[in-house]
């Protein structure tokens, strides 16, 4: 518990009175809640709204092969034994990231619970779920899926996926946790108020996973079940393939700390961050730290030299993540926060007005020592929704579902 004083004293080290505005308004039960809130929020992590810039620097940018197609093909039998014999050992687990607060597609449920049926009910969730269910029949084993949950979403995720029977996968292999929240705040760094007694926050990025994973227990339960291997992937892509044998079997057999699938790039522009190598270690330059250099730099076939783009789907060797010590950047983003106005009436904006802290997924890569980019057929395995129209959108996963024989 948190005293008034304690709080005041936090408040002043890190300019943050503000927050106590409606303090003497608020139930004796509102004022300890906010209290206690205070007490555990990190905000020394606040400051570096500051110096934005600073954080964003990359080291020196040089290519990074992608295993493609062709090899691909011709070794998937051997990477596909590879890979089952692993699963079939239980040796490979899934996370889905669902922390997310899909503020794009604008939906007040969490994103998996979108429907993208037309003439049915066919949810996010389900989609995913089907994926590993076609993995699960063919290594004949159930796979660990761990969901990565929030604050703002976790109680609406597990009562739906209960709801729906998980979507026939089997409830002791299905297991949730909760990621941290950080505080979010104007331009000048000051939190903002979402109710007169709670600081508006909001989940502290998908790259806090894996510590979430440890924190909330379930690092035993990876330990006691051997598993080596742990896929991540994103809730939103809904031609994922998770736990590709294949894909495990190549990552093994390259002896690498993580394998990241990509697409080739539509355009040199497209807005997917693309495998690298920063300062001689494996990378990802998102697509705004593109500069015209880079994506006019050739390789030595005459092809661009960054043309791999990430979809979010890792896999990465767990005694590897145990390794890593130094903690992720911080990414500190511009977005619309719903937060009080002067007045103190709750208001959602329309557009951003402050920025929230986060940690990323891709930036992990960048701490380990290797990295496998494995190349797949973006028009088979990726069909990302962020917006509802458009570019990554309900409407364009859509008609990627139905290309892919997915009844609507
Ligand atoms: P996005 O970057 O698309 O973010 O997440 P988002 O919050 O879902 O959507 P917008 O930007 O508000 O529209 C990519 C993946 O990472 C997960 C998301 O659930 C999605 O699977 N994620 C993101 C988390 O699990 N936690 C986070 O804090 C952020």
């Amino acid at each position: 518990m948190t005293t008034l004083a304690q709080a005041q004293e936090k408040l002043k080290k890190y300019g943050q009175e503000q927050v106590l505005k409606y303090y003497d308004e608020l139930s004796e039960d509102e004022k300890q809640a906010l209290l206690d809130q205070i007490g555990a929020t990190d905000m020394e992590i606040l400051e570096s709204c500051k110096h934005r810039e600073e954080l964003a620097k990359k080291g020196v940018i040089s290519p990074l092969a992608a295993m493609e197609l062709p090899e691909i093909e011709k070794n998937r039998p051997a990477f596909t034994e590879t890979g089952l014999k692993a699963i079939q050992a239980g040796k490979v687990g899934a996370v889905l990231l669902a922390g997310g607060m899909g503020t794009r597609l604008g939906s007040d449920n969490p994103k998996g619970m979108y429907n993208v049926g037309i003439t049915r009910e066919l949810y996010i969730f389900e989609c995913l779920i089907h994926n590993l269910l076609d993995v699960v029949r063919q290594a004949d084993t159930w796979i660990h899926l761990f969901v990565m949950t929030s604050d703002k979403n976790n109680d609406a995720t597990i009562r739906f996926l209960k709801e729906h029977d998980y979507f026939g996968y089997r409830g002791e292999y299905v297991h949730f946790f909760k990621q941290e929240m950080a505080a979010a705040t104007d331009y000048n760094g000051k939190i903002y108020l979402e109710e007169k007694g709670k600081l508006s926050t909001s989940p502290n990025g998908n790259g806090g996973w894996f510590i979430s994973l440890q924190k909330n227990g379930l690092l035993d339960l990876v330990h006691e079940q051997g598993i080596e291997w742990i896929n991540v992937f994103a809730v939103d892509n809904v031609l994922q393939r998770i736990a590709d044998p294949c894909f495990v079997g190549a990552t093994i057999e390259k002896n690498c700390a993580v394998g990241a699938k990509v697409v080739k790039k539509a355009a040199p522009d497209e807005k997917v961050g693309a495998m690298c190598l920063e300062d001689g270690r494996p990378s990802i330059v998102e697509y705004y730290e593109m500069t015209q250099e880079l994506m006019d730099a050739k390789n030595e076939k005459g092809e661009p030299a960054y043309n791999f783009g990430v979809i979010l789907n890792y896999l990465f060797y767990v005694p590897e993540l145990e390794k890593m010590m130094a903690g992720l950047p911080l990414h500190v983003v511009e977005k619309k926060i719903p937060c009080l106005d002067e007045n103190g009436n709750p208001v959602k904006p329309e557009s951003p007005n402050g920025y929230k802290y986060e940690s990323l997924v891709l930036d992990m890569i960048h701490q380990l020592p290797s990295c496998l980019p494995f190349e797949v057929v973006r028009e088979r395995e990726f069909a990302p929704i962020k917006n509802k129209t458009g570019i990554d959108s309900v409407e364009s996963a859509r008609e990627l579902l139905q290309k892919n024989g997915v009844t609507l």
